[in-house]
Formats: C-alpha cells, sequence, structure tokens
C-alpha cells in the first residue's frame, strides 16, 4: 500500500530529524569552538574555486539555462557567493541573503571586483523575504540542512521567485562523514536521516513540480589530512591540540581519504 504524507507532517518529520542532531549538551557545553559554525574563509576558498574553475554541473546548468540575460538573482543562505557569482557576465542584480554579515561581506567584495551589482541583507530567510523584490531565478546552495522550519522556507522562495528555484544539497547531512570519530571519541551515535529525498518529498508536497539530478561532488572535500582533522576537531568539540591523534584515528578506521559526497540538485518553475 502506498502510504503518502501531507506537506505538514513531511515538515514536522524534517524538523525532528533536524533536532536529532544535536549534539549531547555537556559536550557542547565544554566545546572549545562553535561546532556549528560555518567558516567564512573555508567558503571563500571555494567561492573562489567555483570561479576559476567553472563548473558544468546541474546546479549551473539550471540557472544559466532559466536565467535571463541581465536578468536577477537571489542567492539564499550564499555564503561568499559560490552558487551565484560564477554566472557573473548573465547577472543584471544579484540578491544575497546570509545570516552572517562576514560571508556577506566575502560576497559583496568579489561581485564588486567583478563587475556585478549586488544588494546584501543581513538576516535569516524567511524572515528578511519582504527586503528583496520577485527575481527571476533563485538559489539556496547547501542550507537546507541549517533549516528546521523547511516548509515555510521554501514557500518563502517560491513567493520570491517568478522563474525557477534551485536547490543544491549534499545527499546526506554534511556532518554524516564524522559518525565514526563521533563514536570512537564520544561514544555517541549520530543519526542518518533527513537526507535529500526527505527534502525532494516535502517540496513535492507542498506542490511544487519537482525536478531532481544528482551527481558526485565536484570539489574533495579536504585538501590533506591536517585540514580534515582541524575541521574535525571543531566539529566534534574536541580541543585543537588533539588534531594529530584525530588524523591517526581518521586514517585508522579508514576516512581518509574522505569519498566524495553525492550533490543533489532539484529544481521547479
Ligand atoms: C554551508 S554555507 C553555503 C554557502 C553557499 N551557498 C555555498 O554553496 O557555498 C550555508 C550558509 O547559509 C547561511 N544560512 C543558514 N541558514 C540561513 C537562513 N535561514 N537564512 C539565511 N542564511 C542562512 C549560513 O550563514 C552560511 O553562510
Amino acid at each position: 500500500m502506498l502510504v503518502s504524507m501531507d506537506a505538514e507532517e513531511l515538515a514536522a518529520r524534517w524538523r525532528e530529524r533536524l533536532e536529532s542532531w544535536a549534539i549531547p549538551p555537556e559536550i557542547v557545553a565544554a566545546a572549545p569552538a562553535d561546532p556549528w559554525s560555518h567558516s567564512p574563509e573555508r567558503f571563500g576558498t571555494r567561492t573562489d574555486r567555483a570561479l576559476s574553475e567553472p563548473d558544468d554541473g546541474p546546479t549551473m546548468s539550471r540557472l544559466a539555462e532559466a536565467l535571463p540575460d541581465q536578468g536577477t538573482l537571489l542567492d539564499v543562505g550564499s555564503g561568499p557567493g559560490a552558487a551565484s557569482l560564477p554566472l557573473r557576465g548573465r547577472i543584471g542584480h544579484l540578491y544575497a541573503v546570509d545570516t552572517s554579515a562576514a560571508m556577506l561581506d566575502g560576497l559583496v567584495i568579489r561581485a564588486e571586483k567583478l563587475g556585478v551589482p549586488v544588494t546584501a541583507v543581513e538576516g535569516r530567510w524567511p524572515d528578511v523575504a519582504d527586503q528583496v523584490p520577485v527575481v527571476d531565478v533563485t538559489i539556496a546552495a547547501h542550507v537546507v540542512y541549517n533549516v528546521p522550519d523547511l516548509a515555510e522556507f521554501l514557500r518563502a522562495l517560491d513567493a520570491r521567485t517568478r522563474g525557477r528555484v534551485v536547490l543544491e544539497l549534499p545527499h546526506r547531512h554534511p556532518m554524516s562523514w564524522m559518525t565514526p570519530l563521533w563514536q570512537h571519541f564520544h561514544g555517541v551515535s549520530r543519526p542518518v536521516r533527513p537526507i535529500a529525498e526527505d527534502c525532494v518529498a516535502l517540496a513535492a508536497a507542498l506542490g511544487f513540480a519537482v525536478r531532481v539530478e544528482e551527481r558526485e561532488a565536484p570539489l574533495e572535500r579536504f585538501t590533506s589530512l591536517e585540514e580534515l582533522a582541524a575541521s574535525a576537531c571543531r566539529r566534534i568539540c574536541l580541543d585543537p591540540a588533539r588534531a594529530a591523534e584525530v588524523a591517526a584515528t581518521a586514517q585508522e578506521l579508514g576516512m581518509w581519504p574522505v569519498p566524495r559526497d553525492r550533490w543533489v540538485t532539484v529544481w521547479w518553475e
């Protein structure tokens, strides 16, 4: 028997599953740094690579074919612009929304160098949705696993878009690769859901005619074992002084090199 769930149930499941990723409070309390924060430097490097090595994968292709020449593009959870600035010559005006001022500063500096007219809006989507106009095309890349109220987030993207909405997300939660390290260092099991299909099911239940394409991530997650260890220390709430131990453990557990993620592109008109 086919059981179909309505959008409300799927939205509640998404929220519960995201909540199941919460780090035990006693571990967070002892953490030397915020385990959830995104580094503007790391995403700046990702953006510079996206600008210097053009990618013809599904996300850029779906955006490029839908964006009218000199059209308006909205990038939600923009970071420094890895998912929008590569379309530089085609963009009439870019609206970038992010909760992080440091990420937006990185985007504005790059946009100005590239000659892309830009408006940066600092704040949480959808709270700040009324600060941007209705645009031709919208992208939200690598954001949905940060968003507990996903139905509200997706509806606001749709309401602010005349043409196509594009999402890009890894197939699994972006912290999934560290599951063996959580077990090893803290004896803590990590969840599996939500996964990309949960987001796709919710978008479809909201009434959007979603299409989906999946591929291997074009970028390695880390370029060295040292980089992995530094990142893992922060994410799993360990002192950075333990980086060598984390690196050795990652090797012993067969976690290096980290297999590439699968990235999923979801879009609707
Ligand atoms: C993983 S980064 C992705 C950045 C960029 N889109 C990319 O693909 O490289 C996620 C970004 O979304 C921002 N963010 C998370 N939730 C948000 C929300 N509800 N509204 C606006 N920005 C959000 C974070 O501050 C961060 O800059």
